[in-house]
């Protein structure tokens, strides 16, 4: 963990670039996320949001540019190093093992990251967190819905303590009871300490618990700032924005 203060970043993008093949996705995108700090990550579709998740967690190499974790440059690490020094990235999608239960799929994700030791305490609070995956703990995952499987997905990360959590979509598609759980339990892993960047489809949800915005356009960074600026010319940002004058 962080013995950083507050004030000082805990995640770092500098002047990053990324391409899948011969395709563009970022173009020198910077952005700093304070300690403990939720930093709202927004854009339209095709913006470039989950290639600044993948970058950061070291699942797509930037070809230009640094990535630091608390002051470390991690650019060159890979992902399963990145995610032991501290980032935690739940992708996209339905990230879970659907032929295994829950408790297997948390048993999976817990003994990796604490040890065997770890795993009871682990679980015992994933299901506090989530009551619901406790009460489906011998389910087979895929049978789970969309909402419990977003509710595994986050469970498995939330309980380990990182110093930032990436989340992609995670309440995409989801009945707004749901989200309101969903957003229950962010709020605890920010009081835990734990930097959020949070991609968002439902921005208004985001802005109620970010710090920070920052809006991509076409893999640039159109905006870098607080929320209210960010709420006051959102459209404008989202759908075609200028690239960044200081905010
Ligand atoms: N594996 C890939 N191969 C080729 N192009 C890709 C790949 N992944 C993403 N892209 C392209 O890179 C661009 C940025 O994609 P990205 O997934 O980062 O967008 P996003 O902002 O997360 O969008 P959404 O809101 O739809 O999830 C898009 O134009 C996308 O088509
Ligand atoms: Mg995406």
């Amino acid at each position: 963990m962080s013995t950083a203060s507050q004030a000082d970043p805990v995640l770092v993008l500098e002047g990053v670039s990324a391409s899948y093949g011969p395709y563009r996705a970022l173009f020198d995108v910077s952005f700093s996320v304070p300690a403990g700090a939720v930093v709202a990550l927004v854009g339209a579709n095709g913006a470039g949001k989950s290639t600044v998740a993948r970058v950061a967690s070291g699942l797509v190499p930037a070809s230009a540019g640094r990535v630091l974790l608390r002051g470390h440059d991690v650019t060159r690490r890979r992902a399963f190093e990145i995610a032991r020094m501290g980032l935690a990235h739940v992708t996209e999608g339905r990230s879970v093992f659907g032929s295994l239960t829950v408790e297997e799929n948390l048993t999976l994700a817990f003994r990796r990251a604490l040890g065997h030791g770890g795993v009871a305490d682990a679980l015992a609070r994933a299901y506090e967190v989530f009551p619901r995956l406790g009460e489906r703990r011998g389910q087979l995952a895929g049978t789970l819905s969309g909402g419990e499987q977003r509710m595994l997905a986050l469970s498995r990360v939330l309980v380990l303590r990182q110093d930032v959590l990436v989340v992609d979509e995670l309440s995409l598609g989801l009945a707004p009871v749901v989200v309101d759980e969903v957003y229950e339990a962010l709020g605890t892993v920010r009081s835990g300490g734990t930097a959020l960047v949070l991609i968002e489809q439902h921005v208004n949800r985001a802005f109620t618990i970010a710090d920070g915005v920052v809006v991509l356009h076409k893999g640039r960074v159109a905006y870098d700032g607080d929320v209210a600026g960010a709420a006051a010319r959102l459209d404008e940002l989202v759908l075609g924005g200028p690239p960044a004058a200081a905010p």
